[in-house]
C-alpha cells in the first residue's frame, strides 16, 4: 500500500504542500514550530522518506540465497547441506531455490532474492552466460558459483576439476584395454557436462586406435533426479542395441545418468563389466554395493558446500577482496566395474 503523499501531510498538518516537501527533503527554510508540526504528521501518517525506504531497501537480511539445478539430487542436497551449517554459524538463514536446469525458473528465483535483499547470493548457474546473472551484479549482491562457471569470470568460485576426474576415468579404461569407450553426457550448457567431455576426449586422443562415441540426448518430461536417469538408461539403452561395433565400455558424466545406464543393463539382461564396462562422475554411497562395485570420480560435496560459504561470508564482510577461484580435485575410486586389468588376468580381477 502506498504511504501518505505531501499533499495528505500538508493537509493535515495545516501547511502546503511546498512546506512539507522543504521539512522532509531536509532543504530547510521553515520555522521549527511548523517543522516540528510537519514530522510529527509524517510519522502519524506512516511517510517513509525514499531516502529511509532505500536504506531500509539497502540494508541486507540476515540471509543468503542459495540457488541449485536439483534439491532432489543427492549431489546439491549435500553441498546445500553444508552450506546451512556454515550460515548458521554467522547467524544467516538459507533461501533454497531449485531452478531445474531452467532459465526462466533461475531468473525469478533471482528476481526473488534481490527483492528480499538478501545478504548474498550462492549459485550452480544453469548456463555459463553471464546475462541470466547480471541482475546480481547490478543490485551489487554478493555472488559466488559453485560447481560452474560464468564466461570472463565476474564472480568467486568452488569448483571441481571436472576435466581432470572424467580423463582420469578414461585412462582408467584405456588401461583395461577398451578401445571403443562411449560418454553418456547430461546438459552441455554448463560448465560440467562441457569440462567433463573435454577430458574424455583428452585421454583417448592420447591412445592410438582409441575412440569416443558421445551419446547425449534431450531431458524429456519429468522433473528432477527421474528425468536425467531416464535419459541415462536411455542413452546406454542405445549404446547396447547398437551391435558388434558398439562400445565395450562407459563414462556417464554425472551420478544419475550413472544410475540410469546401470538400469539399462540390468533391464537388457547384460552385465558389468562383462558385456560394458562402467565408470561414472560423482559417487553414491550405494555404488560400492552394487555388484561389481562402481568405479567413479566422487566430488568432495560437503568441502564444496563449506568453502564456498566461506568464501561468499568472506566476499559479504570484505567486498573488495580479490576475487578467488578454488578448484579442488576429484577422487578417482577404484573398485570393480572395468573387469580384471589385463596384468593381472592371472590373479583376482580389480575394476
Ligand atoms: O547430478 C549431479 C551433477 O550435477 C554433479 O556432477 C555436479 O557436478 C552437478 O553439475
Amino acid at each position: 500500500m502506498a504511504g501518505p503523499t505531501y499533499q495528505d501531510i500538508g493537509r493535515r498538518a495545516g501547511v502546503s504542500t511546498a512546506t512539507v516537501s522543504r521539512v522532509l527533503s531536509g532543504k530547510g527554510g521553515v520555522r521549527d514550530e511548523l517543522a516540528r508540526r510537519v514530522e510529527a504528521t509524517a510519522a502519524t501518517l506512516g511517510y517513509r522518506s525514499n531516502r529511509a525506504a532505500k536504506t531500509l531497501r539497502t540494508q541486507r537480511a540476515d540471509a543468503i540465497g542459495l540457488v541449485i539445478s536439483d534439491v532432489e539430487n543427492p549431489f546439491f542436497a549435500s553441498i546445500a547441506r553444508a552450506v546451512e551449517t556454515v550460515a548458521a554459524k554467522q547467524g544467516y538463514a538459507v533461501l533454497l531455490c531449485n531452478t531445474d536446469e531452467d532459465l526462466d525458473q533461475e531468473a525469478l528465483y533471482l528476481d526473488l532474492l534481490i527483492g528480499e535483499s538478501v545478504a548474498g547470493v550462492i549459485i550452480a548457474p544453469s548456463t555459463e552466460e553471464l546475462g541470466p546473472l547480471r541482475q546480481l551484479v547490478d543490485a551489487g549482491i554478493p555472488t559466488v558459483t559453485v560447481d560452474r562457471k560464468v564466461a570472463g569470470d565476474p564472480f568467486d568460485a568452488v569448483l571441481v576439476d571436472h576435466r581432470a576426474g572424467a580423463r582420469g576415468l578414461v585412462e582408467h579404461l584405456l588401461d583395461h584395454g577398451h578401445r571403443h569407450i562411449a560418454a553418456i553426457m547430461g546438459t552441455t550448457a554448463a560448465t560440467p557436462s562441457r569440462e567433463r567431455l573435454a577430458g574424455c576426449r583428452e585421454a583417448v586422443e592420447a591412445v592410438d586406435g582409441a575412440r569416443l562415441t558421445v551419446y547425449e540426448g534431450e531431458l524429456q518430461d519429468a522433473v528432477g533426479a527421474t528425468r536425467t536417469m531416464g535419459l541415462g538408461e536411455r542413452l546406454a539403452l542405445n549404446l547396447l542395441d547398437r551391435g558388434r561395433d558398439r562400445p565395450t565400455a562407459v563414462f556417464c558424466a554425472n551420478n544419475l545418468l550413472t544410475q540410469g545406464a546401470l538400469r539399462a543393463v540390468r533391464r537388457s539382461g547384460r552385465r558389468v563389466p562383462d558385456d560394458l564396462a562402467v565408470v561414472g562422475f560423482d559417487d553414491l554411497p550405494f555404488f560400492e554395493l552394487v555388484d561389481p562395485p562402481l568405479t567413479v570420480a566422487a566430488q568432495p560435496t560437503e568441502q564444496l558446500g563449506r568453502l564456498v560459504a566461506e568464501v561468499l561470508f568472506e566476499r559479504i564482510f570484505e567486498p573488495g577482496r580479490p576475487l578467488e577461484v578454488v578448484v579442488v580435485d576429484p577422487e578417482i575410486q577404484i573398485r570393480a566395474s572395468c573387469g580384471p586389468h589385463p596384468e593381472q588376468l592371472t590373479s583376482p580381477s580389480r575394476g
